[in-house]
């Protein structure tokens, strides 16, 4: 499958040795250009490419950049990708690395709901609270025991379970957590915020999940 990732850091990375592992197409891009990538292009195989080539004939597009960048990313980034591509947003708000972001504090929007208002164009959260070397060290088998599950939120049913099925080839099961509006069950802080147990685990911790963002998550 083609594949855009926007962000090359710590998910962003590993999402692209573990895709292209899978023998998937895979471009990636950061913000400084192809030519600070040749390093995990080397290494991968992926293919370095500037933003606004990202999500060029892609099918599935990562956005994992810290949310304070999404507004910097030029107009029409999704242009050009495949019809109906499912866009995984990987963002949380950390107000101390972010800023405080007011359209997420006072107009009571989720953080995903915040970044599609950018995107222009619905996501799908997922990874948002895997830890960046679970995605290398945590793969396991369908029906493997200690298999973890990750909650995976969206509106677009199509979109979502096409990513679904991405994550479950990527060795995780997952837990459908609702739609957008329902995402702040897993954003930072939450019980299931970097939990590493499987569905039952994952689906009761969502379950636990109390909407009031916590005093250390606001700006
Ligand atoms: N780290 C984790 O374990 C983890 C886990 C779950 C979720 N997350 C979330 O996922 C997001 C990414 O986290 P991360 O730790 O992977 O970040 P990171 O290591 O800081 O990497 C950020 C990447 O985004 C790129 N970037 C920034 N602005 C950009 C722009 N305008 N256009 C294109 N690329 C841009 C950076 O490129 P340059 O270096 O060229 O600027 C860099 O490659 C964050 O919202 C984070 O909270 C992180």
């Amino acid at each position: 499958m083609k594949i855009g990732i926007i962000g090359a850091g710590n998910i962003g990375g590993n999402l692209t040795r573990r895709l292209t592992a899978l023998g998937h197409d895979v471009s990636v891009a950061n913000s400084r250009g192809p030519q600070t990538l040749t390093a995990l292009a080397e290494e991968t195989g992926a293919t370095p490419v500037p933003v606004e080539q990202a999500a060029r004939g892609a099918e599935i597009v990562v956005v994992t950049i810290p949310l304070k960048r999404v507004p910097d990313l030029p107009s029409g980034v999704l242009d050009g990708a495949a019809a109906g591509v499912a866009v995984i947003d990987t963002g949380n708000y950390y107000p101390q690395r972010d800023g405080r972001i007011a359209g997420i504090e006072d107009e009571g929007r989720t953080e995903s709901r915040w970044t599609e208002g950018h995107l222009g164009h619905p996501v799908i959260k997922a990874f948002n609270g895997t830890y960046a070397q679970d995605i290398l060290d945590r793969p396991r088998p369908a029906g493997a025991p200690d298999r973890m599950a990750l909650p995976v939120a969206g509106d677009d049913a199509a979109a979502k379970a096409k990513v679904r099925a991405l994550i479950d080839e990527l060795g995780f099961d997952t837990v459908d957590a609702g739609g957008i509006d329902d995402s702040w069950r897993q954003q930072p802080d939450t019980p299931v915020y970097g939990l590493r147990e499987g569905v039952d685990g994952v689906t009761k911790a969502l379950a636990e999940a109390s909407p009031e963002r916590p005093a250390a998550f606001r700006g």
